[in-house]
């Protein structure tokens, strides 16, 4: 298969799309057909995805001014896409307000020189336009006007489970086990409420930085830029051009092209094993043998004696070795080989809120002496501090792209490298 860099390609034409108005209650339970039902269930071309969406479309100028100019000081964050600004609308009209005043919103603006940003602008004004949920991030509108493209979102306050994992500095302290627990559940529901039966979206690009949190932790999903249509009538997959990114792709994925939403499911155990271990999918920075989280931990996620060396330090205390295993054998169910003995993501949100239970239950008892007060790893914070300052050339989350040979290539921390595999 080969790999190479190529210009930002990551969403594929989502004019096949037929993605019905869903709502669901606060809890994020019950799935139903909304008063949006009247939205024509197939858009197919551009000009029909954007007049069936059901958020407000802003003028260049209006986004201008919301965010002062785009000020370098409010960026928010970088992506593959572009860079993500802070802005002010009022919560009502939805016009550009003073900073401090109505409603703070998150606006994305497109990089001029992004081949492929249209079609992934497209597909998430699609996507996010008609999906709502508590656990998918609110899109509240989108800009297109001559060269520009922008999409408006809710604002996150504590950002990607990407810096709350990864970054330091005071004000990303290490996520406690609960919320951690907490993230991996909302994020779950998100999933589960994808693949239901009445939505049938595969993500695609399930990631610690495609996970945002609100002020009480909340977990939503962003990014659909790479999103699909699940498989219809007795079809198990969907065939596509391969496109995510390494480390959190599914093996049959990158090897064949098919899609389901057990892709997903195997994302979702990357992200599961990355909280539970504090150790980005891939990094170049570890030690050989342990580049790959993934094949690194496999062996010890079942063993309840071993599982104690993929746990993030940081956690210590703070977890039953009974509830740790049980996530760990998650994940490791998650991340079987054969997709076919993945679970659901219904039957991973039920797992882990079996667990909230239990644990709400029994208190939290603490671990350290289940792990034997052994000396574990090396520091977290002395390895991230290493790894920050050799941040130029990591291998977190490389997208896969369309050529030849692997390649990797600075960006910012927070926003992994993009690239395309082409089969
Ligand atoms: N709605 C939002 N509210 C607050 N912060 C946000 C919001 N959307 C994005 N961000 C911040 O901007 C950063 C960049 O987001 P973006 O989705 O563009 O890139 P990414 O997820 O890091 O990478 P990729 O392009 O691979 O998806 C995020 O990591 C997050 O910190
Ligand atoms: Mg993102």
């Amino acid at each position: 298969m080969g790999v190479c860099l190529s210009a930002r390609i990551k969403a594929e034409s989502p004019s096949h799309t037929g993605v019905n108005s869903k709502y669901v209650s606060s809890d994020g339970h019950s799935i139903a057909s909304s008063k949006w039902s009247s939205v024509p269930p197939t858009p197919r071309s551009e000009g029909e995805i954007l007049q069936s969406t059901n958020v407000k479309s802003f003028t260049f100028s209006e986004l201008k001014t919301a965010t002062r100019n785009f000020r370098p000081d409010s960026v928010l964050g970088e992506g593959g896409f572009g860079s993500v600004f802070k802005g002010w609308i009022d919560e009502h009209s939805f016009a550009a307000t003073k900073p401090g005043t109505g409603m703070m919103i998150a606006v994305k603006r497109l990089n001029q020189e992004s081949l492929q940003g249209h079609r992934e602008w497209l597909a998430e004004v699609n996507y996010l336009g008609q999906l709502y949920h508590p656990h998918l991030v609110k899109l509240l509108g989108y800009c297109l006007e001559d060269e520009h493209r922008l999409l408006v979102y809710e604002f996150m306050p504590r950002g990607s489970l990407e810096n709350h994992l990864f970054r330091r500095g005071s004000y990303f302290q290490p996520l406690s086990w609960n919320l951690r627990m907490k993230v991996a559940l909302g994020a779950a529901k998100g999933l589960a409420f994808l693949h239901s039966a009445e939505t049938k979206v595969i993500y695609r690009d399930f990631k610690t930085s495609n996970v945002l949190l609100d002020s009480n932790y909340n977990a939503k999903l962003s990014d659909f830029g790479l999103a699909k249509d699940g498989p219809t009538g007795d079809k198990s997959h969907v065939s596509t051009r391969v496109m995510g990114t390494y480390g959190y792709a599914a093996p049959e994925y990158l090897a064949t092209g098919h899609l389901t939403t057990k892709s997903d499911v195997y994302s979702f155990g990357v992200v599961l094993l990355e909280m539970l271990s504090g150790r980005r999918a891939v990094d170049k920075n570890r030690p050989s043998g342990e580049h790959n989280l993934v094949e690194w931990a496999r062996p010890y996620l079942t063993n309840k004696r071993k599982i104690f060396r993929i746990l993030d330090n940081r956690l210590e205390g703070q977890y039953t070795l009974d509830t740790a295993y049980r996530v760990s054998a998650l994940a490791y169910r998650c991340l079987s080989i054969e997709s076919k003995f993945r679970p659901t993501m219904e039957e991973i949100v039920k797992e882990l809120e079996q667990l909230q239970h239990s644990s709400n239950e029994t208190g939290n008892v603490r671990s350290s002496s289940a792990s034997g007060g052994r000396s574990r790893r090396r520091s977290a914070d002395t390895y991230n501090r290493n790894r920050e300052s050799n941040s130029s050339n990591n291998g977190n989350g490389s997208k896969c792209t369309e050529s030849k040979s692997a390649v990797s290539y600075p960006r910012p921390l927070n926003s992994p490298l993009h690239v395309q595999v082409q089969k």
